[in-house]
């Protein structure tokens, strides 16, 4: 059976992370088959927009595999970074855009996923922390880098501190999360929301990720010069074309991903 279920449906792909018993912890197994998908969506033009849930109802992913994952990384991480496969919290370059819906526990490495999304849609029964400092660790796949970029500083000082988890609507007030909804809505509301990036010009989308990611490593004047170039390609593209014409003609557009 998958550890990481790979659904597609229409234009989405939709990732389940399939080992609820272990509250969808990330073995070494899951991580291989998290890339594999994750490479394949990248990698095929149908699929605009993902979105990664866990399975069941308790835990969208209670983090890495403390028994599996964690020896493996202590084996390896010193000699082998490389040896961890490569997801988009490291190593995997994704500008199509990706949902978490976090259907419940999001804690460390799970958290990190998350994190790495690029929406974040929480049940209210969530819960969402690193508490990887109990184990006497720090978050390994960019809870240090990410978490204080996204939230104020003191909350993610907060929570990469003292290890602990915070409940949705904390997460939704220091804009951790985007939506909270009930838990039977969590999957539904992601839904709604791919389908509405999926209305929009599909290059153009993954631009403005990739402007946004890229350009936060910059000065503004070298992130000008980056949005620039992304929009002169976008210019040339069919689906710019097609998306003025739209407009003119009083239709919806009909973009191609070219
Ligand atoms: C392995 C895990 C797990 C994990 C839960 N389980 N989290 N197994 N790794 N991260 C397993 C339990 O062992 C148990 O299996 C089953 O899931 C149910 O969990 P329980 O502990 O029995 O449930 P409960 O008492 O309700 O407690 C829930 C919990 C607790 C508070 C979430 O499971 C917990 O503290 N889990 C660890 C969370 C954590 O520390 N995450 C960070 C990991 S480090 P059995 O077989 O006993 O029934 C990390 C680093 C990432 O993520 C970066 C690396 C570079």
């Amino acid at each position: 059976m998958a550890l990481i279920e790979f659904n597609k449906e229409g234009k989405i792909a939709i990732f389940t992370i399939n080992r609820p018993d272990a509250l969808n912890s990330m073995n070494v197994q899951a991580a291989r088959e998290l890339h594999e998908a994750l490479v394949a969506f990248r990698d095929d033009d149908e699929l605009w927009v993902g979105i990664i849930t866990g399975a069941g109802d308790r835990a969208f992913c209670a983090g890495a595999d403390i028994k599996d994952m964690l020896p493996f990384l202590q084996k390896n991480l010193p000699q082998r970074p490389w040896a961890m496969p490569a997801t988009p919290m490291r190593g995997l370059e994704l500008w199509k855009p990706l949902i978490a819906a976090i259907n419940g526990l999001a804690l460390g490495g799970g958290l990190e996923i998350a994190l790495a999304c690029d929406i974040r849609i929480a049940s209210e029964k969530a819960r969402l922390g690193v508490p990887e400092v109990t184990l006497g660790l720090i978050p390994g796949w960019g809870g240090t880098q990410r978490l204080p970029r996204m939230v104020p500083r003191c909350k993610a000082a907060e929570m990469l501190l003292t290890g602990k988890a915070i409940d949705a609507q904390e997460a939704y007030r220091i804009g951790l999360v985007n939506r909270v909804v009930p838990p039977e809505a969590v999957m539904s509301t992601a839904m709604e929301w791919a389908e509405t990036i999926c209305q929009a010009g599909p290059l153009a989308v993954r631009a403005a990720k990739e402007a946004m990611i890229r350009g936060s490593n910059l000065t503004l004047e070298d992130g000008l010069k980056l949005e620039t170039d992304l929009e002169a390609y976008l210019m040339s593209t069919e689906d710019y074309t097609e998306g003025a014409k739209a407009f003119t003609e009083k239709r919806k557009p009909d973009f191609k991903a070219r």
